[in-house]
């Protein structure tokens, strides 16, 4: 009797070596574009597969959850798993996987990209170069504002949140971390733990670093801008709606921070008009983990997990709620 193969989805395009690697124990279904797969086509196709690779992007809702019918594993390939209905899945014993760990380094180092960018005006500077806006070195053109002996502060102290910390002595920073209650503070010592409205007032640097869910969803909002220093910059390589983008632009606006670094957005690729047009605010397209390295390695893993669920064996990497 031959055994059929499990069958999987996978919505985007992966490395050949690690989609080998699925086929040598199942049957893929590869939506072979770059560009997202519909959410009714991704229910149509989830139909009798027990696997799916998706992305951070790909809605997996209760409806695409139902429609997969046969499902037993979910792997996104990202470490943020909130575009999943985690607790629909785990009604119908379905496994959920993420990435995590592999791409703490990428991400913190994007974010220091960012406060770089910020503080020294690489992007303003950049453009003004380009545009022949640079007429010859004077004393004063393009002040930014230097690193050394100033705060930072991280919002969320996981992973990402305190390997961005490792970096900040070498930059003369202190570091001020605010953790929810109940999060992880492995590394964030007692004294280094302050409210979110210390950690906002006192902060030169505010970094966010915390999963998008009820609670955090708009974390950044009118009221908590108001209270940072006018001088302080805010950064954001998290997921989108921890600020509110509205509110945002209305405090650079009005002058009630003095920059912002933001790698991911509310509506992706969608970015608020108001954040556009400034000067002082530097944008990238959620690159966090987009290095050759980190992205191979977070494909293989989301396989592995795959196989290994597939197979019978525990995943490598479930989610906790
Ligand atoms: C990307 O945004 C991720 O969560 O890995």
């Amino acid at each position: 009797m031959t055994e059929t193969k499990p069958a999987v989805l996978v919505t985007r395009r992966m490395p050949s070596a690690v989609l080998d690697q699925l086929a040598a124990s199942c049957l893929v279904d590869l939506h072979p574009g770059t560009d997202d797969l519909a959410h009714e086509e991704v229910c149509a196709r989830l139909r009798g597969k027990q696997g799916l690779v998706c992305m951070f992007n790909d809605r997996i809702d209760a409806a695409a959850i139902a429609a997969g019918d046969s499902l037993r594993v979910i792997a996104t390939v990202a470490v943020g798993f909130d575009n999943i209905d985690v607790g629909a899945a785990a009604a119908r014993g379905i496994v959920v996987t993420n990435t995590p760990d592999i791409l703490t380094g990428a991400t913190a180092e994007l974010t220091w990209a960012l406060i770089l960018s910020v503080t020294r005006r690489i992007g303003e500077a950049d453009r003004a170069v380009r545009r022949g806006g640079w007429t010859g070195w004077t004393f004063d053109f393009m002040l930014g504002s230097e690193l050394q002996g100033k705060q930072l502060g991280i919002v969320g102290a996981g992973r990402i949140g305190r390997a961005v910390a490792a970096v900040a002595p070498a930059f003369g920073m202190q570091v001020v971390f605010a953790a929810k209650p109940g999060a992880d503070r492995d590394s964030a010592s007692d004294e280094t733990v302050v409210s979110l409205d210390e950690l906002l007032l006192t902060s030169d640097v505010v970094s966010l670093h915390l999963p998008l869910t009820e609670t955090t969803r708009h974390v950044i909002n009118r009221r908590t801008l108001a209270r940072m220093k006018r001088s302080a910059c805010l950064i954001n390589t998290s997921r989108g709606p921890v600020v509110d983008e509205a509110a945002l632009s209305w405090a650079l606006e009005e002058r009630l921070i003095a920059g912002a670094g933001l790698d991911v957005f509310e509506e992706e690729p969608r970015v608020h008009p108001g954040l556009l047009q400034r000067e002082n605010v530097c944008l990238t397209p959620h690159i966090g983990s987009a290095t050759r390295e980190t992205r191979a390695a977070m494909a293989a893993l989301a396989v592995r997990n795959v196989v290994e669920v597939l197979g019978g064996r525990p995943a490598v990497t479930p989610v906790h709620r």
